[in-house]
Parts: structure tokens; sequence; C-alpha cells
């Protein structure tokens, strides 16, 4: 685990705003998403933090990848490329899905060289994958309960049970194989019924697709949503990996192999950010501090992932109700109204944790700041 002390030395030695990657958490996040869910195979989904060392050290470690784009896909494929055509072929095959239920045609072109594993949640985009990538399989995605996740996905994909084995046998005619069911319950999810139910629906779906005559599912993919532990509201991994083991065990036979599509929770806690205090006033009587780094760059999660990550300061002392802002000059650029902080002095340096996930992925340009500059430890 990366000290304070540490993210303050590596502050001043390579400047900030600085964003901080403890491959050993990673690696320690992995393996305990294997250790309590021993028959699900971990795809990593590469959105939540896609930079191509993080990708190398899960690959490193046998993680499988959710890919989302082309991009994506490339930044996993980099790991394979020297590799002999047949055994990349395979590695592609049983170690990457596609899960964007919506590609674009030219994407389906590029990808149908490797016989891909693709997910859809319409018959429009099962028309696209027969005509521009044909050799692939495909796995249809549902619409299920995203209650009380931090960031509900259900609104925009899944297809509607009702219409789910309509689609499966749509897939078929269209002389492709629907290889099995998948869902998302919402990024944080700290409600696990939100898995019980969506296991339950997809072992409904499985047995009505059999009873009319389509036998070739042979996989399950849970998705994502498995809650990084941001606070200790968040209930251990363990307790939610044994309701998800018992549920799987209960309803689903050992052949049918299970997938999930974990970022988040692989990621979040594994880095931190750094950055330096460049103005201060008092505004409406709070202490008020603008930082060098802010919500169109690591902060980003603030507004795309409607997440919160406290800010920290290194120096001692009584602390008081503060602002923090960005350093760009839009007023959206704020990263907390209601910090504990001391009384903090220009240069000082302040710090974030657990903001490894939908952070520096989604960090911008604007007003000229680049994205923050990025370290590895531990690798
Ligand atoms: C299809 C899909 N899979 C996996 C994930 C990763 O989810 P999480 O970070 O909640 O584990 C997402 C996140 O948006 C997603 O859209």
């Amino acid at each position: 685990m990366i000290t304070k002390a540490q993210l303050k030395r590596l502050g001043r030695e390579h400047g900030t705003p600085l964003f901080v990657v403890d491959h050993d958490a990673l690696r320690r996040n992995y393996r305990e998403f294997r250790k309590y869910l021993p028959r699900v195979q971990a795809y990593y989904a590469v959105k939540a933090n896609p930079l191509p060392e993080i990708v190398r050290t899960l690959y490193r470690e046998g993680a499988s990848f959710d890919v989302a784009s082309m991009p994506e896909f490339n930044i996993v494929y980099d790991n394979v490329r020297a590799t002999p055509p047949r055994e990349r072929q395979d590695w592609i095959w049983d170690k990457i899905i596609y899960a964007n239920p919506n590609k674009p045609e030219e994407t389906l072109e590029e990808l149908n060289q490797y016989k891909p594993l693709v997910t859809f949640d319409n018959a429009e985009e099962l028309h696209k994958i027969r005509a521009h990538a044909p050799q692939a399989g495909v796995v249809l995605r549902l619409k299920v309960p995203n209650t009380g996740a931090m960031v509900e996905l259900s609104s925009k994909f899944g297809a509607a049970p009702g219409e789910a084995v309509d689609l499966i046998l749509l897939a078929e005619r269209l002389g492709l194989t629907c290889e099995g069911l998948s869902f998302h319950v919402g990024s944080q999810t700290t409600n696990f019924e939100n898995y019980v139910q969506a296991l339950a629906l997809c072992a409904n779906l499985f047995r009505e697709a059999s009873d009319r005559g389509y036998r070739k599912m042979n996989l399950l993919d849970i998705g994502g949503g498995f809650p990084a532990p941001y606070d200790d509201t968040v209930k251990p991994f363990r307790e939610l990996a044994r309701t998800i083991g018992r549920e799987l065990g209960r309803l689903f036979p050992k052949e049918i192999q299970i997938l999930a599509e974990p970022g988040r929770f692989l990621v979040a806690t594994a880095c931190a950010c750094v950055s330096k205090v460049i103005g201060k006033a008092v505004r409406d009587g709070k202490p008020s501090y603008y930082i060098n780094d802010g919500v169109y760059h690591t902060y980003s999660g603030v507004i795309f992932d409607h997440c919160k990550y406290p800010v920290r300061a290194f120096r001692k002392g009584p602390e008081r109700i503060s602002a923090v802002y960005g350093p760009t000059c839009d007023a959206l650029d704020v990263i907390s109204m209601a910090e504990n902080l001391p009384e903090l002095e220009r240069d000082d340096l302040v710090y974030s944790v657990n903001i490894g996930a939908y952070s520096h992925a989604s960090s911008t340009y604007f007003n000229g700041f680049p994205p923050a500059k990025v370290v590895h430890v531990n690798t």
C-alpha cells in the first residue's frame, strides 16, 4: 500500500498534478476477486482505466479483458501481438469480450478477423453484426435492475426480458450463435440484491430458450458493478462474492462458463493523485483553495462518475470546512464545497486516494491544462 509519505515524495520529485498507479494494489485486487469468485473469469473493463501499464500488469496476472472500442482492443492486443497466430487467436477468443452493445460498422469489420465475442441488445445490431462481423459470437445483454447503483446503466442498455428469447432465435436465424447472456447491475452497486435478481432472471431465460429449442448458450456474463471500498459503508467484497457464488451454484450447472467485467473494483484503490495549491481566497467566509487538478482532469469522476474523492492535506493543523476548486475558468470545476482542511498555503501539496477508476480515463485538455503526469510504482 502506497503511504502518505511516499505520495508526498513522489509529488515533489515528479511535480504536480501527478497520478500514481500502485501495481501491487492492482495485483492484490485481482487476486482478491479471483479468490472469492473462483468460478468466475475476470475480464478487466479497460474503460475504467486504459493505461497500457495497468493492462500489462493484469495481463501478466492472467486476467481477461472487456473492451468497448477499437483503441481499447488494441491496448490489450499489444500484449499478444508477437505470439504465434493460432495461439493468439485462441487467446483472443478466450480472453477478450467486446462488451459495447452498439458498435460502428467499421469496428465490426476490423474485429471480424479475430472471431470476437461481442454483445448486442437489439435486432438492428444483430443485422449489423451479421453483415459486418459474421464470424463473431454474440452475447445478449439484458436490462436488469440497477437499484441504488452509483452509476445507472439500464436506461441506455439491455434488452427487455420479454424480448430476450426472440432476439436469441433471431440471431440463430441470421446464422449467428448466441453464446449466452450478460447484464450490468450498475457501477458501484452496494445493493447486492441487484445481482440476485439479475441471476434469477438469467436462469429463467436459459430455461425459456431451452424450452423453445435453443440449447447453445454456454456462458453467463455477470458484468461489472462490484463496489470499491471507498468508505466503510461499503460491505466487504467477500460478502458479495458469497452471495453471487451461492446463486451461481444454485442456478447454473458447472458447464456454464461464468464471466465478469470488473472495472472499478480492480483499479479504484490502486491509484492516488497529488496536486498543488496554486491560489487561495476566502469566499463567503469560507477558506477556498484553487489547486492544479480538477474536474476536467483527474477529478473528472466527480462529474462523469458521480463519485466523491476527499481531498487531504499533508500539512497538519486545526481544520475548517473549505472549498476546493480546479484550475480552469469554469465555475463547474469544483472538486468539493466542504472539505475539512487545515489552513493551506500556496505551493502546499494535497492528495486524494482511491481515484483509479473513471478519473484519469476521462481527463481532458480543457483550458490548455493537460492530464496529470502518470507514475507507476511497485511495477
Ligand atoms: C459493459 C460494461 N462492463 C463493465 C463495466 C465496468 O463496470 P464497473 O467499473 O462498475 O465494474 C462497465 C462500466 O460502465 C460497462 O459498461
